[in-house]
Parts: C-alpha cells; structure tokens; sequence
C-alpha cells in the first residue's frame, strides 16, 4: 500500500482505504478499481490523494481504536451540528452525546491502538473528521490522565466541539489553501469565542466542554489566543485538547500540502513543550502515539527497507517490519517479518515515503 497524491492517480490503481463523504459515509471502499470518473470526482471532492494497493507489499491490518461505523455516525453528528447552526437553528445535541458516549467505551476497550495513518478526508469533510480524531486522542490522553467518567465525557464533548465557533467564520477565510493574512487570522481566531457563546448557552452542554472550545488556542507561556491565559490560567481539559488539536492537524494531509509523519510531529511537539505545548500532556501524547505506524514505510540500520505491519505497545519505536528490499536494492522474493522487539542489533534509522 502507498499514498498516492491526487495528480498522479492513474486508471485501474485499486483503493487499499476507504475514501470517505464530508458526513463520514464511505464514498468508494478498498477494493474498488479506480476509473476516469471516480478519480475526477475525487478530484471535484478536494480529495487531497488516495492509499492504493501495492502488490510488493502485501495485504495489511490497520488497527483502529473505533469502529468505522461510529467514526461515521460521529462525523455524520458534527456535520449536522455545524450544518443547523450555520442556517441559524439549535442543533440537535443527542446524537453528538450518543456518540461520544459510543467512542468513550471504544477507546476504553481498545486504549492500546493508537494514532495509525490518518484517513484521507476531503477538503470540506475536514474539520468533522478531525473533530472526532482530536475527540479520540483527547480520549486517550484523559485516561492516561486517570480522569474520571464526567471529566471524561465533559472532555469527549469539548473535544469533538472544538471549532464549533468557526460556523461563524467566513468559509473563505476556513478553506483557504495556505497561510492567511494578518486579518484573515484575527477573524480566524474569534472562533474561539463564538464557540464558547455557542456552547455555554446551550442547556445539555457542561460548561466545562464550553471552556475547551474557549481556550483550545491558550499556550502554557501566555503566547495564545483569544485571552492569552498562563498555563496555570488554563482548564486541565482545553490543555488535552489543544494538544491533540495541534498533532492531529500537523498530521493529517491536506490539498495544499502532505500532513508530516507522527514521529516528526512528535519531534515538534517536543521541542515546543512547555511554549506551545503543555509539557504533561506532551509526555503523555509521546506515549501514547505510535511513532512508527502500520503502513509506514521504513530503512533499517542494515539498508534492508520495509514496511510496519504491527505495532509492539511494550515499545513503540521497535515495531514489526515486513522486508521489502534487501540492503542492495533488490526485492526479496517471500516476505520476512522481523520483530525489532527480538531484533536487538536491527532498528529504523530512517523513514521512507
Ligand atoms: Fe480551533
């Protein structure tokens, strides 16, 4: 399997993910051969590329913390709430709790899976996929917290709602390819307090899932947005939350540019912790996150190149690798698997894409 970007996609490529609607529902599914008029649909869907099958590399399992029917009916949920709220409505608030709540006990049944290749999601169905991934990463970030069940659902809420407040913000100013200008950003960054009026009026919402949209932008030094809090200003929950906001959106790919690989993100994050990021939730995304995720292609110290095929929780930067090529640049011809876990004089020394 290999990412593809959008222009290089050719006839018969065959999808190895799925390629998901705005609202989350499975568009065209891994399988499908991809004609002339899927790829220009694809193209008109802002889909900013595509996994296909790379028969080199033989078939995978890509471990995923939540089921795929309740990451959809959960994007589906964001969707509808930021769909009601641009047309002036109430939004309907029972299928977003009942899905938090579904992917509450699914990460709690499955808090070892973490942070695998992200989907590939088109340009408007963005922001509800990355909703509920932030939501799920809060998730794991919060038990590792040993937050209690209402910390945790008042958390889930305020994370899969972060961004409400940018129905507010001009869609010029949200789907615009690249950096914005000094204005653009100020009306950017009111979203934070059109989220929080939005949230802290509403009758089921806890106002502590109002303070997390209020305050997902703050940074430890004071160097955030809107109301430039202090770390010791800050809620416990909105730290979780801006943590996760920030990895999620440096690693996910967008139209306009690749998203960077986790353990670049986490190499980032790392640098900034303590200025942008809060120091404890940092340790705790470290972790938490897979640094070498299935699907990711890797050099090993003996030249030897493959691909990870599973993930050793005990440690995160020695996976399970398939051999693909050996150290001369030849294919092997049957598949290897080393467990770097057991391979003490083999590691990754470089990552591939
Ligand atoms: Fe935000």
């Amino acid at each position: 399997m290999k990412f593809i970007p959008i222009r290089n996609i050719k006839e018969d490529m065959v999808l190895a993910r799925p390629i998901f609607s705005p609202d989350g529902r499975v568009l065209l599914n891994t399988g499908v051969v991809l004609e002339t008029h899927y790829i220009k649909r694809l193209q008109n869907l802002g889909v900013p590329g595509v996994y296909v099958i790379d028969e080199n590399v033989g078939e995978i399992h890509f471990p995923e913390n939540i089921s795929q029917r309740t990451r959809s009916e959960a994007t589906y949920a964001v969707k509808s709430a930021f769909d009601s709220l641009r047309i002036g409505k109430t939004f309907d608030f029972e299928p977003i709790a009942d899905s938090v709540k579904k992917i509450i006990d699914e990460v709690v049944s499955h808090p070892n899976v973490v942070a695998n290749l992200s989907d590939v999601r088109s340009f408007d169905g963005y922001t509800y996929a990355h909703s509920v991934n932030v939501c799920v990463l809060s998730i794991l970030l919060g038990l590792k917290q040993e937050l209690n069940e209402t910390r945790l659902y008042e958390l889930a809420i305020g994370a899969i709602l972060h961004d409400i407040g940018k129905i507010m913000v001009p869609v010029e100013i949200i789907h615009k390819p690249g950096p914005l200008t000094e204005d653009e950003m100020s009306v950017m960054k009111k979203h934070t307090n059109y989220g929080w009026q939005i949230l802290r009026r509403h009758p089921h919402i806890p106002l502590a899932s109002a303070h997390i949209a209020y305050q997902h932008h703050e940074r430890p030094q004071g160097l955030g947005y809107p109301r430039q809090l202090t770390s010791d200003k800050i809620s416990p929950l909105a730290k979780i939350v801006g943590v996760a906001d920030a990895y999620d959106a440096m690693t996910s790919e967008r139209i306009y540019r690749r998203g960077i690989l986790p353990h670049e993100a986490l190499k980032v994050m790392r640098r900034l912790r303590g200025v942008q990021f809060e120091s404890e939730v940092v340790d705790l995304l470290c972790e938490s996150v897979v640094k070498y995720p299935v699907g990711c292609m890797v050099r090993l110290n003996s030249q030897e190149l493959g691909i990870v095929v599973d993930v050793n929780h005990a440690d995160h930067s020695r996976p399970i690798v398939r051999l693909l090529y050996k150290a001369d640049g030849t294919k092997m011809r049957s598949f290897v698997e080393l467990d770097l876990a057991k391979e003490p004089y083999h590691f990754i020394v470089e990552v591939v894409r």
